[in-house]
């Protein structure tokens, strides 16, 4: 009869045993919970969170900010050559009712809770001549007031972009284009 190497027989001793030993160590049994509210949170935690955008009203500072910002427009205006001539019997109720207004358009068309039950743009401006550099020179106006006020510049361009298409109701008296 063949001999077994006795280092083979250790071998084949050494394997079964650790395979009985491997078999015989079972992996801790994983402890079931029930799934609590907290837990649907932490779930829902995990999950990349979509971005909430607030809107424009809300990033002017609300109506608050937009009273704000109207009354320094005001301001401006009542203090600008260029314009100032157009508004001179816009005093007393009829300023307050201007402001107003003006709160009223920028709060609906940014978002806010507001109904703006003034004119329309084009019968607000009728006969008023009203020109291309006069336009430019209300929007550097409310510019400034935005400036003042501390709206930053992605704010205002927002606005500006909301209002831009106010302009073809408003002129009448429209640049000759250059040839
Ligand atoms: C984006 C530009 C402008 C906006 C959003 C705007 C908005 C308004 C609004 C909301 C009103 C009140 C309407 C109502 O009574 O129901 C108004 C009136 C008026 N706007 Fe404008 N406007 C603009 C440009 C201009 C310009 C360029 C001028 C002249 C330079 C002008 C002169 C006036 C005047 C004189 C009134 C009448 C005020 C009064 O009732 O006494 N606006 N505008």
């Amino acid at each position: 009869m063949k001999t077994r190497h006795p280092l083979a027989v250790l071998f084949v001793v050494a394997t079964f045993g650790a395979l009985v030993a491997c078999g015989s160590k079972k992996p801790p049994k994983p402890v079931e919970t029930t799934p609590t509210v907290e837990d649907a949170g932490a779930v829902e935690d995990a999950s990349p969170a979509a971005p909430v955008q607030k809107s424009l009203f809300e990033r002017l500072g609300g109506k608050d900010g937009i009273k704000a910002v109207v009354d320094t427009f005001v301001k401006n205006v009542s203090a600008d050559k260029r314009i100032n001539k157009q508004f001179l019997k816009t005093t007393g109720p009829k300023l307050e009712h201007f402001k107003a207004a003006m709160v009223d358009q920028i709060c609906e068309a940014t978002g806010g809770e507001c109904k703006y039950t003034g004119k329309n743009m084009k019968d607000a401006h009728k006969n008023m001549k009203i020109t291309e550099a006069q336009f430019a020179a209300v929007v550097e106006d409310l510019k400034m007031a935005l400036e003042e006020k501390g709206v930053g510049e992605g704010e205002r361009n927002d606005l500006f972009a909301l209002l831009a298409p106010m302009k073809d109701d408003i002129v009448e008296v429209k640049d000759k284009p250059k040839p």
